[in-house]
Order: structure tokens, then sequence, then C-alpha cells
């Protein structure tokens, strides 16, 4: 079969004919791709910052954003059949017994970092026409969000971040209190700001939104532009670091309740840590490249993490509830604002084409290979 893989020594992306993998466990289930994603992690592989081929092979197969259909099971397999559309997770267990997360199933959180994560770290990925693996692996997909399923694994990000956001805020009172419509105050207590607009910041943009949290999304960009009106057809204030600066960003917003950070960008995100609000919490998301170090105003953060209570948490990955979280969230999107999401893809392409927008593909928001 053909797939889009990576040679980091001879630094070459390229369409290689990859042996189609075969069912051989008896838990295992085999299936065809029907979109594949294509993501800045994708991009950083492709210019070789990142990414690790399995042992012994000089090139990766990448892709970890999948919607699949099943097209065969092995004899074990209880929660498949032929048809069931699925995502694939990407992370994989390490080996070592005294690892409480992965032997819990909760590979996000390893402790010892010798997980694998299929076509990012030393396993082949999705990028081609079949994938085979364990049923565990899999979370099943209402036939409903077909045409949408592929941003699943890209919204996982943002459902792991507000799970844990949940959870750190149930230490104070958190749930907004009922107010008055006649006050004309809308029932919104909670303001956050997403700092950036690719797909990660645009779809935690959403789930804030349907959450119900006020939200702001940051981003280098002038307004107008797509990403600006986009934001407009969810219900999310768009606003641009070039037109405003952090200090108009916190008038606007009022109390910065929460930042969900997906750009990547240490020396923006710090800046904004500033303007963190009371009882706020800052989630990171990027993984920033290694550019020299900066000046960060350590002293006004360190005061403010103590006298405002803050918190400030980094997350990757994500387990089976945020999969399972993202499904739940991308059939709200669906009902509230088709339009919006349909709008986050940019181009459909053959596998033939993914090289060349993987090394050229910036200014689009999700480009996905797509099979007929
Ligand atoms: C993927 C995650 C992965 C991370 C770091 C992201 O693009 O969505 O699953 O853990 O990159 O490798
Ligand atoms: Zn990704």
């Amino acid at each position: 079969m053909k797939a889009v893989a990576v040679f980091p020594q001879s630094r070459q992306i390229k369409v290689i004919d990859h042996p189609e993998p075969t069912i051989a466990m008896p838990m295992d289930v085999k299936i065809r791709a029907v979109n594949i994603g294509l993501c800045g992690t994708d991009r950083e592989i492709c210019s070789f910052h990142y990414g690790v081929p399995p042992t012994g092979s000089d090139h990766l197969v990448i892709g970890h954003e999948m919607l699949g259909e099943v097209i065969e099971v092995s004899d074990g397999v209880t929660d498949f059949v032929p048809g069931d559309l699925v995502v694939p997770m990407v992370r994989r267990p390490c080996p070592h017994d005294y690892c409480p997360a992965c032997r819990a199933g909760r590979q996000d959180f390893c402790y010892t970092g010798d997980f694998t994560e299929r076509g990012i770290k030393s396993r082949h990925g999705f990028m081609g026409e079949f994938v085979v693996d364990e049923q565990d692996f899999f979370v099943p997909v209402p036939q409903a969000l077909r045409e949408v399923a592929v941003l699943v694994e890209p919204l996982t990000i943002a459902e792991k971040a507000l799970l844990q956001v949940g959870s750190i805020q149930q230490r104070l009172p958190w749930t907004c209190p009922k107010m008055s419509a006649e006050m004309g105050i809308e029932h919104r207590c909670h303001n956050a700001v997403v700092l950036g607009a690719g797909p990660v910041g645009l779809l935690g943009a959403m789930a804030l939104v349907a959450r119900g949290f006020r939200t702001f999304v940051y981003s280098r960009e002038a307004a107008p532009n797509h990403k600006a009106d986009i934001c407009r057809m969810f219900g999310a204030e768009y606003i641009s670091s070039t037109q405003h600066d952090l200090m108009a960003l916190a008038a606007m917003v009022g109390n910065i309740d929460l930042v969900y950070e997906a750009v990547g960008a240490s020396s923006l995100a710090f800046e904004v840590m500033k303007v963190l609000g009371a009882n706020g919490v800052f989630i990171f998301t990027g993984v920033p490249g290694r550019k020299a170090p900066i000046e960060v105003d350590t002293d006004l953060i360190m005061r403010n993490m103590v006298l405002k209570n803050q918190a400030i948490c980094g997350t990757v990955n994500a387990g089976r509830d945020a999969f399972e979280g993202a499904l739940a969230d991308l059939e709200i999107f669906m009902q509230k604002w088709p339009d919006a999401v349909r709008a986050l893809f940019t181009r459909r392409l053959a596998i033939d084409e993914a090289p060349a927008s993987l090394v050229n593909g910036r200014g689009s928001i999700k480009d996905v290979v797509a099979y007929a």
C-alpha cells in the first residue's frame, strides 16, 4: 500500500510502498482509512525536528489523526464488527511494570518516557490505506460524524485539558452563580483566552464556548480574516495580537480565568501569563522548538501565582475519556455550528499530494488525506 514516510537521515519525505498490515493477534482489528489529518506535529516531523522511526527502520510512516472503517476483526475481538467507524488512539504504553500510569491504561501520563506514539515516536503511523491494532486502542465513532470525525484526535487535546481544569478548579467555588436575566447579564461568569487559531486552538475555543466560557482567541494575524470569521460563527471573539497588545487584551476580557495555550510559542505564553487573573489556570498544550533563552519577569509571575491562587499545567496527548469527550463535543458542535466545523477543513488531498502539503502547507487550517 502507499504510505507517507520521513527518512530523517537522508532528509526526505515521500510516498513509499509499505507492506499492508495484516491481522496477527487475537485482539487485532484491521481498518481502512477514510480520512487522515495533517497537523503541526507532522510538519515538525517533516522538518526533521521531531519524530523517531521504529527501532531498526530508517524511516517513519507519519500520521496520527485518523478516521477509519473496520474491515476485518480477529477471533478475540468483541467490540467491533466490519463497517464500524473508529478513531485510533495515538500513544502505546511503556513496557515497565513499575509505571503506574501505563499499567492502568493511562499511557498519556507515562512516567518513564518509554511510551511509543504511532506516527510520532518509535511506531509507524496511520498515513497509509490500512492500519491494524488491538481493539483497546480504537474508539467507536457514530456514523453521523463520518464527515468530521478526523477532528476527534486534535480535539482530544482540549478535552484532556478541560478535564484537568475541572479537577483543578474543584479547589474553589467555581460554578457560576445564576444571574438574573432582567439585569441583562449573560449567564457566563468565566473568561477564557485561547492562544493560537490553528486547529487545536479553534477546536479548544469551540469546547470552551460549548461549556459556557466567554471565549477570546488571541492570535497574530490581523483581523478581519478567515479565522476571525470562523470564531464569530461559533460565538468566540477573535483578537489580533498585532492590533491589540496584552494590556488591551486584558482590558477587553476582564478577569482571565483560563488561558488555553495552543501555539507552542513560549515568549508569547509567558507574556500572557502576566495577565492571568485571580484563581486563573494556565494550560500549555504546544511544544515549542528550542530557541535562544528569553527574559521573563519571574518576580511578577511568581507574585501573581501566589497572591492570585494561580495554577499552571501542561498536558499532552489523551486518554480514552478525552476521546469519548471529543466525540460527544463534536456532536454538539455539529448541532450548534456545522458551518464553523466544516470551515476548519482547508484541503482534501490524495495521498500523493500529502508530502508537498506537509512541506509548504502553512496557512491552511486542516488538510486531510481523503479516501473515496
Ligand atoms: C499529538 C499527540 C502527541 C503530541 C506529542 C500531538 O500532535 O496530537 O497525540 O502526544 O503531538 O508527540
Ligand atoms: Zn496532531
